[in-house]
């Protein structure tokens, strides 16, 4: 089958479906690629470099649509762009058919196949390689950041110098999806202080491992509205996270806003009296602004200067880092057509059996077939909006009550007379291994505890390695008399050793280097 790739025709869109790398992988699945001339330009991508990877450059975009059994395209298809597309034709790109019903019927019109990248859902794990709008919100994210230090009159970094001493800046993120770790692990890596707020709860072991403080709103409520997406929150909680932001609007020098709700306008984050109390100079970078905006006095598209602040609300912030959107967007693509291609050649097959092809789907040989229906996953138990109850002290990782001082004055008085009891009756001899083993406990829990979460499983896997330390059990099995009592011991016994030896030593070296490699993911 020939795959077709058209210049993209809506304003201001430098993005191309696929680059020149993407397009060798696409020949080597068995497919032919025609490229429209010039569609790569935009994002740095030159005909030549298609031609080099084996593409067939093509004059028109008439001729392209109407020769391709597949175009790939990155913006929603114009009614022209339709128009030209031959029937049973295959097309997959953003389509967003719930904004688009009338562009679903002209394409059904055309007994069209259409796989809606947007539609992908982003729960199953092994879809992620597909996730375009993870791929595109990463790439925004960062360039969000990039967009505020353009405007930003001052270092991100901290600095003492001879001429003095510079304050770092302060940077608030709104809503830690894929765009908002992204911007807080780009701000973090500029230098700057970095806070962050979501809905969701689960995020905020995500924002500390990317160098980013979780600033909780002091109210409970369970953000999750399923799918890994945000719900629509109580009155009360909106409240308290007003509350909140005013207060860091006053106290920090950048907010980018990145909050979403799927299917509903963006939540109104930032008032206009926030913006008012927020120091001259300051910026705000608003990425929902194509959806309403987070803040009340955004432009969309534009970067407006109001009380002092700058407020970007840019809404091709991807189409500003083209080269690198492309790429993402090209391999998301592929990734893709090789799950459509498993035979390798070159003839896709729309499995609808297949649970991320079926999400994809929305539209198969003139049918529509939007909304799917959910992927089965065990559903998340719902949590009543409730009051926050306030901490009683700086809790690690979360989870449970907080305890009161009685309370806990309580266990420790029936600890302390456990300990008595145990100290006058026990035998002598148990004593003591009871006493390792209290200490033991206590030193385990102080160096757990105070290992941030995201590097648990590392520490897991170090420690499953130094666990192996009973190889040296195995070791004096299979060694020489050692002279001090202990002999050597019969032949099987020590080919059970040395079977032994063998089965920790896999232990003992994977251990180190999953944990070597874990490490590396958090170096810079
Ligand atoms: P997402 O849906 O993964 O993340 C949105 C996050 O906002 C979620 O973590 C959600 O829990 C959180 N959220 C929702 N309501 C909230 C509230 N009231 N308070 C705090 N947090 C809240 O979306 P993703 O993929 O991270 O994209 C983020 C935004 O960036 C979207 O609005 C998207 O349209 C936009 N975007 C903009 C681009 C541009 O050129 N301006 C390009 C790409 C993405």
């Amino acid at each position: 089958m020939r795959i077709g790739i058209p210049a993209e025709t809506s304003a201001g869109e430098k993005r191309v479906a696929t680059v020149p790398d993407v397009v060798e992988k696409l020949i080597k699945l068995g497919f032919t690629v025609s490229i429209q001339s010039g569609a790569g330009e935009a994002a740095n991508f030159s005909d030549d470099t298609y031609r080099a990877a084996g593409a067939t450059i093509v004059d028109s975009a008439a001729k392209l649509w109407a020769e391709s059994d597949i175009v790939f395209k990155v913006s929603v298809p114009t009614k022209e762009e339709v128009g030209l597309m031959r029937e049973g034709g295959h097309l997959i790109g953003f389509i967003w058919p719930a904004q688009n019903p009338e562009l679903m019927q002209q394409l059904a019109a055309k007994k069209a196949t259409v796989l809606a990248i947007d539609c992908l859902p982003r729960i199953l794990s092994r879809a992620q390689k597909m996730d375009a709008l993870s791929s595109q919100a990463g790439v925004a994210g960062y360039r969000a950041v990039i967009e505020a230090a353009n405007v930003f009159d001052r270092f991100f970094s901290g600095q003492i110098t001879a001429a003095g001493k510079v304050p770092p800046a302060k940077v608030f993120i709104a809503g830690a999806g894929v765009a908002g770790l992204a911007a807080i692990s780009t701000a973090a890596g500029l230098g700057a202080i970095v806070r962050a707020n979501d809905t969701r709860a689960e995020v905020a072991d995500q924002v500390k491992s990317l160098g980013g403080e979780f600033v909780k709103v002091e109210y409970e409520e369970e953000g999750g509205g399923g799918g890994g997406y945000a719900k629509v929150m109580s009155e009360g909680f909106q409240q308290a996270q007003r509350n909140m932001y005013a207060k860091q609007a006053k106290e920090v020098d950048i907010i980018i806003t990145t909050a979403l709700i799927p299917g509903k306008p963006a939540p109104r984050l930032i008032t206009a009296e926030m913006v008012r109390s927020m120091k001259p100079g300051s910026v705000i970078v608003d990425m929902a602004a194509e959806r309403g905006g987070n803040c009340e006095l955004t432009e969309p598209g534009q970067a407006v200067v109001k009380h002092g602040v700058t407020i970007v609300g840019y809404t091709d912030l991807n189409s500003r880092l083209a080269k690198q959107s492309s790429s993402l967007y090209a391999t998301n693509l592929f990734r893709l057509t090789e799950e459509l291609c498993k035979a390798k050649d070159g003839i896709v097959n729309v499995n609808m059996d297949d649970d991320a092809i079926r999400g994809l789907t929305v539209i198969k040989n003139g049918e529509l077939t939007w909304p799917a229906p959910a992927p089965k996953l065990p559903a998340a138990k719902p949590v009543a909006a409730k009051p926050f109850v306030a901490p009683a002290a700086h809790g690690h990782g979360g989870g449970g009550a907080p305890v009161s001082a009685g309370k806990m004055a309580a266990i420790f008085g029936v600890a302390a007379l456990l300990f008595l009891l145990v100290g006058a009756y026990a035998p002598a001899a148990f004593l003591g291994h009871f006493t390792v083993f209290v200490l033991a406990c206590f030193i385990g829990y102080m160096v757990v505890w105070n290992v941030t979460p995201a590097l648990h499983t590392p520490l897991m896997s170090v420690t499953n390695a130094i666990s192996s330390i009973i190889a040296i059990g195995a070791l004096v099995q299979v060694a020489p008399p050692l002279g001090f009592g202990l002999g050597r011991p019969d032949g099987w016994i020590r080919w059970l050793a040395v079977v032994g030896i063998a089965l920790t030593a896999v232990n003992m070296f994977g251990g180190f280097a999953v944990t070597r490699r874990m490490l590396s993911m958090f170096r810079k």
